[in-house]
């Protein structure tokens, strides 16, 4: 059946995205991958967040390939009207490259060197996207990045304006509103070096000279408060891991490579973990979670590729520590409020980590408040692992703890500026965790520089923001930073996920999803995905709210809120 909602496409309202005052755009700039936002120390790009100002309006933010970010178009439902989102795709005359245009129900593409229109006559698909509000899941509450010693060494290079950007960027509501922070206990592959607490003297049990934190640690603190102020954040949660203890507590003697706990220091190890968490609440930064430990396998099985800090465990070891010293040693202390999360290792082991830790100590998991997982080879892996672990785990929280671009062998390391393809990867990632249980994601480095470093190991990878560590004045924004930002920016804390489906994906190749949630005040929020070269249509069929129609450029995502 063909839809006649397209013909009036020209009639449509169009709106404007400039509100006086009260926006600050992006500074895109081109670069040889794409675009980046670029900060400096007297400007940066914020969006206030958007209020629905009755229950007929729609608000749809916006990014795409071709320079949207955080476009804001407003429409009103009462109209019954479609709402376009304007890309210079649509309406410019003067195309610099490739471009792909749009006229009614035409589409053709314009070669930048060839005079003549290279049509190609396709149709634009529509796609029917049903959301269902009563069919509630998980709650969504977490969202954050990493302080690591990289971060932490390259942000206070910055001039102090250009520091408060950085922070103002990730945790004010203007920015992408993030709530939690993840840090190292000691040192960990994005740093200058490897470093732990009480590395001298060596087999020192009691831990005697651990009684205070590292300088590095209270550089990061100033850095937390400044941030807590600049975010306006009444509650910063931190989550906090060890990549490796000192050497002597270690079979191998090494920080990297083979090696596992010493049995004679499982007390110690344990122990360690408090005096962190002690140490960091004197300093009125209390730590909001731990896990048992960075990617435990990379000391027992990937230490062939990873030559930075590490401590291998196997499930049936870890399960012994947990339900013996770390768990007992925490819940038995001023400390027992923490949360405990398990694994923090790839998908690739799950659910039989769990598994395998129950057989070895029947009340191991009962330690666990919750479930981490790294995103690296989540391509490779089906989400039906996570799925299978929270059948069986039905209430503890599952997080992604860790991701970033550029770490393996094929990626090009360190960043590529304004590569919008890593900003769909991350937008695929999010979209495909939030559908299978997570209730958060939290990112690797905030920052890192234009090699993608400072890393002791030379793992250079991307980051949601580089810093111009040669001029210091510039930071940039890439399209990663705006790809979880559309999730973390819009969805408060007790957001919802609803039922969300598209209706007639005939092609499970087509590059387009939706994830939807319900907010706390009760308006919907859906992430919706375009990877395609074309523009689409989109006819939403909400339970409450009957059908929404929406053009959506190519190449582009776009949060969609309305009550
Ligand atoms: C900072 O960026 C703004 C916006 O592009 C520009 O107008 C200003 O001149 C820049 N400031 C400096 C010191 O470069
Ligand atoms: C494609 O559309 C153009 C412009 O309407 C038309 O001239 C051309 O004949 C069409 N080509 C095909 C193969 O349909
Ligand atoms: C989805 O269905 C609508 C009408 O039912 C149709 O117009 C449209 O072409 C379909 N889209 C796809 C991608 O098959
Ligand atoms: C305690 O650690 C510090 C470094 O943090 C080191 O300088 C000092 O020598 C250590 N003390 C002993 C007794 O090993
Ligand atoms: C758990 O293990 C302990 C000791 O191995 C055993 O005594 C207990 O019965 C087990 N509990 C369950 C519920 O299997
Ligand atoms: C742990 O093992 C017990 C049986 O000993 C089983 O009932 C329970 O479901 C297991 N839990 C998980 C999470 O596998
Ligand atoms: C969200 O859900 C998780 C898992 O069920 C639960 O542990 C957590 O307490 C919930 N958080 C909030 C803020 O409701
Ligand atoms: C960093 O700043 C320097 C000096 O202004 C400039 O030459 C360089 O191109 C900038 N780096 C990037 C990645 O833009
Ligand atoms: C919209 O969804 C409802 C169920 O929520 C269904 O009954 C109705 O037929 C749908 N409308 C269209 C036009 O698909």
């Amino acid at each position: 059946m063909k839809t006649h909602w397209l013909g009036f496409l020209f009639a449509v309202i169009v709106i404007s995205a400039v509100v006086l005052g009260k926006e600050f755009p992006c500074d895109l700039r081109d670069t040889k991958h794409g675009s980046v936002c670029v900060c400096n120390s007297t400007y940066c790009d914020y969006l206030e967040q958007p209020q629905l100002a009755d229950s007929s309006q729609i608000v749809v933010i916006s990014s795409s390939k071709d320079g949207l970010r955080f476009k804001k178009t407003t429409g009103d439902l009462s109209e019954k009207k479609p709402i376009t989102v304007d890309d210079k795709q649509f309406t410019d005359e003067n195309f610099k490259a490739e471009a792909i245009v749009v006229d009614e129900q035409r589409a053709w593409l314009q070669m930048a060197n060839i005079r003549q229109r290279l049509f190609i006559n396709a149709s634009i698909k529509t796609f029917k996207i049903s959301v269902k509000r009563e069919q509630k899941y998980q709650n969504i509450s977490i969202f954050g990045g990493a302080l690591t010693g990289a971060v932490s060494h390259l942000v206070k290079q910055l001039p102090e304006e250009l520091q408060d950007h950085v922070y103002r960027s990730y945790y004010h509501p203007d920015g992408i509103a993030y709530n939690t922070v993840r840090m190292s206990i000691g040192g960990c592959d994005f740093d200058i070096a490897p470093w732990a607490y009480n590395e001298w003297p060596r087999n020192d049990e009691k831990l005697s000279n651990f009684t205070e934190l590292d300088p590095r640690d209270l550089e990061k603190i100033d850095q937390l408060k400044r941030l807590k102020a600049v975010g306006q954040l009444d509650e910063l949660k931190i989550m906090a891991a060890a990549w490796s203890p000192p050497p002597w507590m270690k079979t191998n003697g090494r920080w990297t490579g083979y090696g596992q706990l010493k049995s004679e220091y499982y007390q110690t190890w344990a122990l360690y973990h408090l005096k962190f968490l002690e140490l960091m609440r004197a300093k009125n930064m209390p730590i909001w979670a731990i896990s048992t430990g960075n990617e435990p396998l990379n000391g027992v099985i990937a230490f062939f590729f990873v030559h930075f800090m590490s401590l291998g465990w196997t499930p049936k070891q870890q399960a012994i520590w947990l339900s013996d010293n770390l768990g007992p040693t925490i819940r038995n202390s001023a400390e027992s409020k923490v949360l405990i999360f398990g694994d923090d290792d790839q998908r690739y082991t799950y659910p039989s980590w769990f598994e395998k830790m129950n057989t070895s100590r029947n009340n191991s998991l009962s330690y666990l408040d919750g479930l981490a997982v790294h995103w690296y080879f989540d391509d490779l892996i089906s989400p039906q692992v996570i799925d299978q672990a929270h059948m069986q785990m039905p209430n503890k929280m599952i997080l992604n703890t860790e991701s970033c671009i550029g770490d393996k062998p094929w990626q090009t390391h360190g960043p590529v500026l304004g590569s919008w393809q890593r900003g769909e990867a991350y937008m695929r990632a999010y979209t495909q965790d939030f559908r299978h249980h997570f209730n958060g994601w939290i990112d690797w480095n905030l920052v890192l520089d234009e090699e993608g470093g400072p890393n002791y190991v030379k793992n250079f990878v991307d980051a949601p923001i580089i810093v111009n560590a040669t001029s210091r004045d510039e930071i940039y924004k890439q399209p990663i930073f705006y790809a979880i930002g559309h999730f973390s920016k819009f969805l408060p804390e007790q957001s919802v996920r609803i039922e969300t489906r598209i209706e007639n994906q005939t092609n499970p190749f087509t590059q387009l999803s939706v994830v939807g949630f319900q907010r706390p005040d009760g308006s919907v929020a859906l992430i919706i995905y375009n990877g395609q070269n074309m523009p689409v249509d989109v006819v939403l069929n909400d339970s409450q709210r009957g059908e929404i129609k929406l053009r959506l450029p190519p190449r582009s995502w776009h949060t969609v809120l309305y009550k």
